[in-house]
C-alpha cells in the first residue's frame, strides 16, 4: 500500500511524563476522508499538530507521497501539500471574501503600480469566484466583507482558503470544523468536504459529531489515551462499537496499523 498520500509510522508525543500519543501509525489515501475520533484528551489535536508541522513528534517518522519528511514548521508542511484549516484565526473580518481567499497570493497590477505592490482587485475577485465555483460553494458575493457572514459560511471560506493553497492530491486537516455550527451550517461544511474528496484531496477531520463522521468519512480511526484503538472502513462500523472504542469500553481487536 505505497499509494498513501500521508503515512505516519509509530508516532509518539511525550510532554514530560505525559504521553499524549504512543506509537500511532496511520495511512491516508488519495481522496480519502478519515474521521479521527476520541474522547477529550485522547490525543486528536496533538496528532493533527504533528501532521501539520506545528509540533514535532518525540519519536516516529512520516512520509508524504512516499518521501520521508520532517516538518519544522507549518510552512514545511504546506510545502509538502499539507494544510491545516484554522478556524477563528484564519479570516480577517474587515476584508471581503476574495481578499481573504487570496491572502498572501494576491494578483498584482501590471507595470509600475504592481511593482509597488498594488493589487489587481478585479483579477482577485475573478480568481476567488473561480475557486469557489470549482468547489461548488455559493456563500455570498466575493466582495462581501467576512464579518457579514454566518458561522457556517465563514467556516466554508476558511476551508476553501486552505484548499486553494493545496497542490493536487494534497491533504487538508480539520480540527472540529463544525463545533460551533448548527445543523444546516454543518451541512455546508459536509458538502464541501465531499466535493474536495471527490476532487482528490485527502481529508483528516477531528470531530465529536458522530453522525457527521459517519456520513462524511471513508475510514474511522479512534484514539484512546494516546493510542490508536480502532482503524476501520466506516461502512464496516456501527455506532455502538464506535462509541465503545471512544469511551474505552472495548478496542477493535484487529486494529490495523
Ligand atoms: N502543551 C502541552 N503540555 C502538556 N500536555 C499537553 C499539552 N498539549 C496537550 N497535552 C496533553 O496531551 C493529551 C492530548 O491532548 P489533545 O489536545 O491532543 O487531546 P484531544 O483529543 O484533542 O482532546 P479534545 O477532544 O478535548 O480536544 C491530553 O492529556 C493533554 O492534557
Ligand atoms: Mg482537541
Amino acid at each position: 500500500m505505497s499509494d498513501a498520500v500521508f503515512e505516519l509510522d509509530d508516532i509518539s508525543v511525550h510532554y514530560g511524563y505525559a504521553r499524549a500519543l504512543e506509537g500511532v501509525s496511520l495511512r491516508v489515501g488519495p481522496g480519502e476522508v478519515v474521521a479521527l475520533l476520541g474522547d477529550n484528551g485522547a490525543g486528536k489535536s496533538t496528532l493533527l499538530k504533528v501532521m501539520s508541522g506545528a509540533h514535532r513528534p518525540t519519536t516516529g517518522r512520516m512520509l508524504v507521497r512516499g518521501q520521508p519528511v520532517e516538518f519544522r514548521s507549518p510552512r514545511d508542511a504546506a510545502t509538502a501539500g499539507i494544510e491545516m484549516v484554522y478556524q477563528d484565526l484564519a479570516l480577517v473580518d474587515a476584508m471581503d471574501i476574495a481578499a481573504n481567499l487570496s491572502l498572501g497570493r494576491e494578483p498584482l497590477l501590471r507595470g509600475p503600480l504592481g511593482w509597488l505592490g498594488f493589487i489587481n482587485r478585479r483579477a482577485m475577485r475573478d480568481q476567488s469566484q473561480a475557486e469557489l465555483d470549482a468547489l461548488g460553494v455559493r456563500t455570498a458575493p466575493v466582495n462581501r466583507s467576512v464579518e457579514m457572514l454566518s458561522g457556517g459560511q465563514r467556516q466554508v471560506v476558511a476551508i476553501a482558503r486552505s484548499a486553494a493553497r493545496l497542490p493536487e492530491r494534497g491533504v487538508l486537516l480539520m480540527d472540529e470544523p463544525t463545533a460551533a455550527l448548527g445543523h444546516e451550517q454543518t451541512e455546508l461544511v459536509e458538502d464541501l468536504i465531499r466535493t474536495l474528496a471527490a476532487q482528490g484531496t485527502s481529508i483528516v477531520i477531528v470531530t465529536h459529531n458522530l453522525p457527521l463522521a459517519f456520513s462524511v468519512s471513508h475510514r474511522t480511526v479512534v484514539l484512546n489515551r494516546g493510542r490508536k484503538v480502532a482503524d476501520a472502513l466506516t461502512a464496516d462500523c456501527d455506532g455502538d462499537s464506535v462509541v465503545s472504542w471512544i469511551t474505552g469500553a472495548s478496542v477493535q481487536l484487529d486494529a490495523a496499523r
